[in-house]
């Protein structure tokens, strides 16, 4: 199974034509609620279909709002595109990329339904943000990737009536209003965020008898041949070596053998601190000898999601190559049981020095992040390091599916990455990380436990994680509630979502200038 499949990747291109004249099967055009007069494409597009539009709109059988069944589609002959379609973007002041990326979602939704696998979407401009053309563009681009993106890898092709039905594979872009300069740029950036989204999703797709820690290396080992990027693979031997007692304390327990990935962009000055990104790779979690119960076992293929979008991220840097160094980090193993599996109250020794105190086997990611953390801060002295992982089932009760838990020890850094996921879509939001809460890992035989009991389970989780940040700034997306599950958006599907790809490069894009 290939890494990147570029092709399944739409083909964007920028439209040359205006909306009412490029020969497409479908073009569609966004419409916000309770806007009194038509844009130029809206209504070149509203005289092509005859006055269609201002006859729904007048009859308040299409009001623009933002929602999946609010829309008007025209079927027509002639030269020109064959079907036109008017999609609602709700009230303009609300208006933002994630207004455009569901703009996009849904037009390619509709061309799904009817089949048609070639779309013009015409995105609005965004007037109210800097550089607002572009990022509508790059906003589109991005939602046409990630609309387009299913699963079918592991399907038996059928024929005639069971063949599946055809995904877009192309499209043109263009503006309505004034699209200034940059367009190839604007499709280059949001193609690449998509695609690196979208190799998350593969990944985490991916069950857990083919995505194995060794088969994640094997996708980050081809992937940095294909772009470029420095790679380096620790196995268990390389791990003892290291110290990493914690990691291999998690995959004692399985007959996978573990890896650590690391991966390394060299786009700033030699010498310069790198920018750290961190994801838990737990290809499936039992939970150990303190075993889950088996209602939903199967959605712990998804506890690598935090490793998923590291790569995802690290593939769009490697299209991207931007001006600045950075390393991504994948500590990955199973959490499984046999003979050899920690048992609770066993006291282990991470890398770094601190003993832990093993209550429960379930909460494995922290301690293979404690050793990956530890490694990446040691080893790369970055200059910021952000890690994200499915780490409680209490930040799933705090905040549902809305946004991921977002803790550490910096607060400029907690504020960057709370602008960035707003921009991105991938939204996250601050608990705090206060010495309040660190007593709750007290143990009585070693330095600390893994667990701090019930009350506050992804704060004393995060405080964990923060014993082995070392000095450098750290931050900490806990993604449980946000990495995979029902679609919450027209441009995901029920699985994998990619998230927080696109949050990590809208952050390293930002600190790239
Ligand atoms: N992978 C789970 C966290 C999780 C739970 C992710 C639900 C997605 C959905 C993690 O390894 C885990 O089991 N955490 C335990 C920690 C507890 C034992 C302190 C949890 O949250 O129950
Ligand atoms: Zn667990
Ligand atoms: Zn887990």
């Amino acid at each position: 199974m290939s890494y990147v499949r570029t092709e399944d990747l739409v083909e964007i291109t920028p439209a040359s034509a205006g909306a009412s004249e490029e020969p497409v099967a479908l073009v569609a055009i966004g419409v916000f609620q309770d806007t009194e007069t038509l844009t130029a494409s809206q209504e070149a597009l509203d005289e092509l279909v005859g006055g269609g539009l201002t006859r729904a709109r007048d009859r308040g059988d299409f009001r623009g709002r933002d929602s999946d069944d609010d829309f008007a589609l025209f079927h027509r002959d002639g030269d020109g595109p064959q079907r036109v379609l008017f999609v609602g973007m709700g009230k303009v002041e609300k208006a933002d990329r994630e207004t455009v990326r569901k703009l996009a979602g849904r037009a390619v939704r509709r061309a799904e339904a009817l089949s048609v696998t070639e779309l013009h979407l015409v995105v609005p401009a965004l007037v109210g943000e800097e550089d607002g053309a572009f990022e509508a563009v790059r906003a589109g681009a991005e939602g046409i990737h990630l609309a387009a993106f299913d699963f079918r890898e592991l399907k038996t092709p059928g024929e005639g009536d069971d063949a599946p039905k055809p995904l877009v594979d192309r499209a043109l872009l263009s503006v309505d209003g004034d699209a200034g300069s940059g367009l190839d740029e604007a499709i280059r950036v949001g193609s690449a965020f998509g695609a690196g989204e979208n190799l998350a999703r593969v990944l985490q797709f991916r069950p857990g008898n083919v995505a194995t820690p060794s088969h994640l290396a094997e996708v980050a080992e081809a992937m940095a041949a294909d772009l470029g990027l420095e790679i380096t693979v620790l196995g268990p031997d390389e791990m003892e070596a290291e110290g990493m007692g914690a990691l291999l304390s998690v995959a004692a327990g399985s007959d996978e053998e573990p890896r650590m990935i690391v991966l390394e962009h060299r786009g700033g000055d030699e010498g310069e601190a790198p920018l750290a990104l961190v994801g838990k790779g737990l290809t499936f979690d039992t939970g150990g000898i303190s075993l889950k119960p088996p209602k939903g076992m199967e959605d712990m293929k998804f506890d690598m999601s935090g490793g998923a979008a590291v790569l995802g991220a690290m593939k769009a840097i490697g299209m991207l190559r931007p001006g600045v160094n950075v390393v991504g980090v994948v500590p990955s193993s199973e959490n499984m049981v046999n003979g050899k599996a920690t048992k609770p109250g066993d006291v282990i020794r991470t890398r770094q020095g601190k003993t832990v105190e093993v209550i429960n086997t379930d909460a494995e990611g922290r301690l293979i992040l404690a050793d990956a953390l530890s490694y990446t801060a040691d080893h790369f002295k970055p200059a910021a390091m952000v890690d994200c992982a499915t780490l409680t089932g209490a930040c799933v009760i705090a905040l549902g599916h809305q946004a991921a838990a977002l803790l550490g020890s910096d607060d400029d850094l907690v504020e960057e990455l709370r602008g960035a996921g707003d921009r991105s879509g991938e939204r996250c939001w601050p608990l705090p990380l206060w010495d309040a809460y660190r007593s709750q890992l007290e143990s009585p035989v070693a330095d600390l436990k893994n667990v701090g009991g019930r009350p506050a389970g992804s704060i004393t989780a995060a405080l964990f994680l923060s014993e082995f940040k070392g000095d450098v700034p750290w931050a900490h997306l806990d993604i449980a509630g946000t990495a995979y599950g029902e679609p919450r958006a027209p441009y995901q599907r029920k699985g994998g979502f990619g998230f927080p790809t696109r949050l990590l490069l809208e952050w390293v894009r930002t600190r790239s200038g």
